[in-house]
This record gives structure tokens, sequence and C-alpha cells, in this order.
């Protein structure tokens, strides 16, 4: 296995790389795909698991990692990505558009894989999972098919990794986790800004106790997708975000904000979400764009969206610190994703640019020197092996291609994920509670206990140190 290990790493660096409401999850959904998954979801009496624990799960080592790509959207990137990764067989890709298969085997062929096998059916995924040739299922679809395509995936004895939110409902959240501990496969959310080169570096920071005791998170995703959700040529397919803006509130997309935040706080590793309670301001930007761009009478003008533009999340932790979780997509205003950190001992931030402040001195932030010093001393192992290589592969700046490398490095050696089932439950959870707690005056919302208290004995997520791990 060591030598495995040095090999693995070695060839990636230098050889073939060139890189509650229970009602909710019954609400309509655009795309019509939950429906005619429905026979793959849990009943909510599921939420008494009957496998063992899931929690830090190893599971056997796999030579190599035989892939399906489902959904070929961002799926492409992830096809891009992987095809430029040591020790990874691209085996099946699936979209209902031809002109997307079509580009998945160019990828394909410009790295010099095989081509893949195709799937084009609704349904397709799953004759992908029903195949005893594939070891993970890597599902870019949109919003509704993440967990039918997540459990069925599982129940077929595969591993899941799963776009984000990995569930839209509590009831979904708890059917993950118990299929994961009922079939001991791993489901792991593919949080990527967990592995993006600041927050790694603040992650890494935390661990070194250069914040002292971090008792207060603010994370966001705060993107203007306007023109985005009201493309109706080119846009997300069936429109799927706009439909979701229409039919629910609350935070949806909490997870880009709080992932790099639970880690570096602990959350279901030493402290865990207690409540919530969640604020949205009215709605008027996706009106005023349809107003502006299809004109006052239109229907897309006249529509209904229920989404706030702003919405905050405040959760309390059982340990007594804070998170904030800010949603924001319909705004005009710049990319932000917040990443605050406030400790006994010190700050960071990173939007509008990244800044640190450390006792004795942190009234005032870092000067530019000592930044870059501290930046430089405190770069995440990953990003000191593999960081230049995906910053040429890409991939929002390369923290995806860190996401895939990583992944497949843990499941060819036999580890636990950084990212796993209860951190998808916890993470995705907060979609359905902050929807409660806006529709009934910011009322308090308990977060569910998704590790049923392991919580309290699992060990903190390590600093993912490659020289330790390989040695
Ligand atoms: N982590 C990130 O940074 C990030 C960025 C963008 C998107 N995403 C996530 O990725 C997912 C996809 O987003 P997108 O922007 O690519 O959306 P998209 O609508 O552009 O692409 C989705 C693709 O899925 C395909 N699809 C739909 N139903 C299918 C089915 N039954 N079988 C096979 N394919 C099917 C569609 O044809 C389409 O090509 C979403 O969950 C989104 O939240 C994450």
């Amino acid at each position: 296995m060591k030598n495995n290990r040095r090999n693995f790493l070695k060839k990636t660096l230098y050889g073939s790389i060139a890189l509650g409401i229970t009602g909710y999850a019954s609400l309509e959904h655009n795309t019509g795909n939950r429906e005619k998954a429905n026979e793959a979801l849990a009943s909510p009496e599921a939420r008494h698991g009957k496998g063992k624990s899931a929690m830090a799960l190893r599971c056997e080592p796999l030579p190599e990692v035989r892939i399906a790509i489902i959904g070929l959207g961002r799926g492409l990137g992830a096809v891009e990505r992987l095809a430029q990764i040591e020790g990874t067989k691209i085996t099946a890709i699936c979209d209902l558009m031809t002109d997307k298969i079509n580009s998945g085997q160019t990828i394909l062929k410009k790295h010099n894989r095989p081509e893949a096998a195709t799937y084009t059916g609704e349904e397709d995924w799953k004759k992908i999972c029903q195949r005893d040739d594939i070891d993970l299922i890597y599902n870019a679809t949109p919003w509704d098919l993440h967990t039918p395509i997540a459990l069925y995936a599982m129940k077929h004895g595969k591993h899941i990794a799963t776009e984000i939110p990995a569930a839209l409902s509590v009831d979904d959240c708890w059917a993950l986790v118990n299929t994961a501990e009922e079939t001991q496969r791993h489901c792991m959310m593919l949080e990527n800004c967990c592995y993006d080169a600041f927050e790694l570096t603040t992650l890494n920071m935390a661990r070194k106790n250069l914040f002292g005791e971090i008792y207060h998170g603010e994370g966001a995703y705060i993107h203007d997708l306007r023109g985005y959700k009201h493309n109706k040529t080119s846009g997300y397919y069936k429109m799927w975000r706009l439909e979701h803006s229409k039919q629910h509130t609350g935070n949806p997309y909490p997870m880009h904000g709080l992932g790099p935040l639970a880690q570096i706080m602990n959350i279901n590793r030493g402290d865990r979400f207690d409540y919530l309670t969640s604020m949205s301001t009215n709605q008027y930007g996706l009106t005023l764009y349809a107003e502006k761009t299809f004109g006052k009478n239109s229907p897309e003008a006249k529509a209904t969206y229920k989404l706030g533009d702003m919405n905050q999340t405040l959760i309390r932790t059982v340990n007594g610190h804070t998170l904030v979780a800010v949603h924001d997509t319909t705004s005009p205003r710049p990319y932000d994703r917040i990443h605050k950190i406030s400790g006994t001992k010190g700050y960071a931030v990173k939007y509008p640019e990244p800044k640190i402040a450390l006792e004795p001195d942190a009234h005032k932030f870092l000067e530019p020197e000592k930044f870059k010093e501290i930046i430089e001393q405190y770069e995440h192992p990953l990003w000191k092996y593999i960081g230049e290589t995906a910053k040429t592969v890409g991939g929002h700046g390369g923290m995806d291609f860190i996401m895939d490398w990583r992944l497949i490095y843990c499941l060819r050696n036999g580890l636990p994920l950084d990212q796993d089932v209860y951190d998808a439950a916890t993470w995705s959870s907060i979609t359905e509670l902050s929807e409660r707690s806006v529709t009934n005056r910011s009322n308090s919302v308990d977060i569910p206990d998704f590790t049923r208290g392991k919580w309290q004995t699992a060990t903190p997520l390590p600093v993912i140190d490659m020289e330790t791990i390989f040695s």
C-alpha cells in the first residue's frame, strides 16, 4: 500500500496528468423526474436506521475507479477533470441530449481515453446503476434527481458522488443516511468550495490554532443568476432553477458557504448544528429582470416567485458557536461566498479580497507582506502537491480538480472521504429547515442529529497532510 500510494502520487503529479415538512418531498418539481423516480425514495419511517454507522467509513481499495457520469451540463467539466486523473476509467456517460453526449466523447478522445458507453433515456440512470462494471456514480443532474439516483446507486452497490444539494428535504436526508449505513457505500456531496485554496489554508491555520477557539463563521452563496434562471434557450434544463424559485423560499443552496465552515468548526466531529432561525426579504430581482427583458405584461413578469432575494440563516451549535449562511442569486451585486471565521485569537475573511487579522494586533488586518508570508506558510498540503496541475486543468480556479483528485485518491486507497453522508445530510437539511423557519415568522427550528450521537466521539477532519498519508 505504501508503494502504491507513492506511485499514485508520483504518477498523478508528474505522469499522465496534463491535469419535517414531511410533505416537502412531494411538492411539485418541474422536470417530472421526481414523480418517475418516486419509488426510489425511502419513507419517513425509515429514519430509524437498521445499518451500522458509516462514520469514517472505509471501503475496499479500488485499483481503478470505474465511473459513470450522469448529467452533462456541469458534468462535462467532470468528464474533463476525471479523464486527467490517474487510476480512473470513465465507463459510461449519460444525458438526455445527444450533443452533450458527443461533447463528452470528444473530451475523452482528446485525453486518449476510450469511448464511454452512452445513455440518453430519462431513466437510463437505473440501467447504469445496474451494471456490474461501475464503482462510482458521479451525478450532476438537476436538484430533484440527486436523492433518487443516490439511493438507487447505493442499493446497487455503487459509491455515489452527488452535486449539491444532496437532498431537498429532511426525509430525503435521512434516506441517504439510512441507505449509506445499510449498504456501507460512500455518499459524498460534491461541495467543491471545501477545496478552495483560501478555505483550505484557513482549515490548516485553524488546526494549528492560529485563530484560537473558532466560535463564529459566516458563509454565503451570493451569485447573480437572474440571466441564467430566465434563459429560455440555453439555460438550465427545463428552467429547473427558475421553477424552484417559484415554489420555494429559504436558503436552497447553503452548502457553498457552510461546507468549509462546518469542516473548520468540527460540525459532526465534536460539535453539531443544534437549531436555526432564518429570515428572507421580499422578492424583487426575478420580476424586475423579467419586466425589463420580456415586458411588464409578460407571463415571466407576472409570475409569483417565492424565493426572497436575500436569505440569512443563523445556526447555533450545541457547543455554543454560531454560523450564518447567506443566499442571494437574484440581486445586482458581485459574487461573494464571504468565508469569515472569528476565533478567540484571530479572524479571516475571503471576500472581496482575502484578509487575516491575528492577536496581539487583531484590530487591524495583516500588512500585505505579512499576509503573503502567512498564506505561503500555511498553504494547504493538497494545494502544495497538486495545486499547479489543478490550476492548469481548472474548474473554479482548480478547486474542482482538487476535489475530484482527492475523491479518487481516497477511493483507491480505501480511505474515509473528507465529506461523508452525515455532512451531506446535515448541510443539505438546511434547505428545508430554513424554508420552515422563514414561513413561520423566523421561529427557530431544530436541526436533526444525522450522526445519531456519533458526533461526540468522531475526530475532527485533520489537515489532509499528504506527507503523512504517503509515508
Ligand atoms: N458545485 C458547483 O460549483 C456547481 C456549479 C454549477 C452547478 N452545480 C450543480 O450541478 C447540477 C447541474 O447543474 P447544471 O448547471 O449543470 O444544470 P444544467 O441544467 O445545465 O444541466 C443538467 C443536465 O442534466 C441533464 N439531465 C436532466 N435530466 C436527466 C436525466 N433524467 N438523465 C440524465 N441527464 C439528465 C440535462 O439534459 C442537462 O444536460 C446542479 O445540482 C447544480 O446545483 C454545482
